[in-house]
């Protein structure tokens, strides 16, 4: 079909809760996408932080044929090998105790929130419920992530929201003191907060919070969906800032482009929720694991993070080569990266970047978001410098 064609027919049976770029993308191989005439694309998106491995990469592709033609889905009801094992690797890699597998970071972060409330409420009693993140945060769209949420926009229309939120100040823990109450129960963080700006937490004040947390017995919940899985050089963007997260949610990057996501959970909170308590029909199927098992098999490995780490600093050394007033600041973690420009000049921006066929996303009002495969090569890094050189000196 034609891109008009489908333009049309999206606009006429799809209902329209998307901005999209004029693109209709066909198929992709590595870190290349090609459109329907098949002009190819180098994405600097990732499916927003999703294909780590690119497209089409042949280990994971053969992995999931092999399993397609094996077993798809079965229910949680029984024991599968590529769920089993795929917690077994998470938890033997970060020394957390125990997996929860369900299908997005929204719902990942749903579990997360469940289980703190539930450990509180069995230790402190009913009212100790309260969870507080951090003013731009981003959690997901479900009616209790978006409360979780803080960004005033997205509190709008789905009344009544899930209550039991409130948010402190980033960087800035006499905010967190301040919000604190005898109803709270956890504390709830991107460390760095993705889809609103690329904004890296302060290490000192990250650590101060896992200290003050663990005094006061509130959970530390790291919401890892965007920067997990080797997204910053290591598997867990945590690890960077050495710290130990009572609960860790995961997505994207996990499942390499199937769709999963998950927690991880310490000792205080790996026994929390009990048969029944939570659950979810396609949490973990052998598809779904097959894809995280194999991703984590090429990802978790020290030559890979080190790479990530290294072509993370190589891209952001590059681009500040870029001669450019526009260019008001670079920053972020591995190959998550935010270009902080003008509110006013990044639409054009971005339009520019895709008519040289370089794909990249927005973060916020005023940040260009570049989440690549973290399978990118320092030539593809070179060639997205250049074009990103003559978008911004044009
Ligand atoms: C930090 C963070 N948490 C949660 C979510 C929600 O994930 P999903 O869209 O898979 O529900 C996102 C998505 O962008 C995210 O970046």
């Amino acid at each position: 079909m034609e891109h008009t064609q489908l333009k049309q027919d999206e606009s006429q049976y799809v209902m329209q809760t998307y901005g999209r770029f004029d693109l209709s993308l066909d198929h992709g191989d590595g870190c290349y996408l090609y459109d329907l005439d098949g002009n190819k694309y180098l994405d600097l998106t990732s499916g927003i932080g999703v294909n780590c491995l690119g497209h089409a990469h042949p280990v994971l592709t053969k992995a999931l044929q092999d399993q397609v033609a094996s077993l798809i889905h079965v229910s949680n009801l029984y024991y599968t090998a590529p769920m089993i094992e795929t917690a077994k690797h998470l938890c033997q890699s970060t020394g957390m105790k125990r997996a929860f597998f369900a299908n997005s970071g929204a719902e990942a972060n749903e579990a997360m929130i469940k289980t703190a409330r539930k450990y509180s409420q069995m230790k402190y009693g009913m009212d100790r419920t309260k969870i507080l993140t951090l003013h731009n945060s981003f959690h997901g769209r479900t009616i209790a992530t978006l409360e979780a949420t803080g960004q005033e926009k997205f509190h709008q229309y789905f009344f009544p929201f899930t209550t039991g939120f409130d948010y402190f100040k980033i960087n800035d823990l006499d905010s967190v003191k301040e919000k604190v109450d005898e109803t709270t129960c956890g504390i709830m963080v991107e460390l760095i907060q993705g889809e609103s700006g690329v904004r890296p937490l302060d290490q000192n004040f990250v650590k101060d919070l896992e200290i003050y947390c663990k005094e006061n017995d509130l959970l530390l919940l790291v919401d890892e969906v965007q920067t997990g899985i080797g997204r910053t050089g290591k598997l867990f963007c945590y690890q960077n800032y050495g710290i130990e997260p009572d609960i860790v949610s995961m997505a994207k990057g996990l499942g390499g482009g199937i769709p999963i996501g998950g927690i991880l959970t310490n000792e205080k909170t790996s026994e929390v929720l009990k048969a029944g308590d939570h659950g979810t029909t396609f949490g973990g199927n052998p598809l779904a694991t097959t894809s995280a098992k194999t991703v984590l098999s090429i990802v978790d490995t020290p030559e890979f993070l080190n790479e990530v780490q290294e072509k993370g600093q190589y891209f952001q050394d590059q681009l500040r080569t870029i001669e450019s007033n526009q260019i008001k600041d670079i920053r972020g973690i591995g190959l998550m990266i935010g270009i902080e420009v003008d509110e006013k000049n990044i639409g054009k921006l971005i339009e520019k970047c895709m008519d040289r066929h370089l794909l990249v996303l927005k973060a916020g009002t005023n940040t260009i978001r570049l989440l690549p495969p973290l399978v990118i090569t320092k030539k593809q890094i070179d060639d997205a410098v250049n074009i990103l050189r003559e978008v911004f000196e044009s």
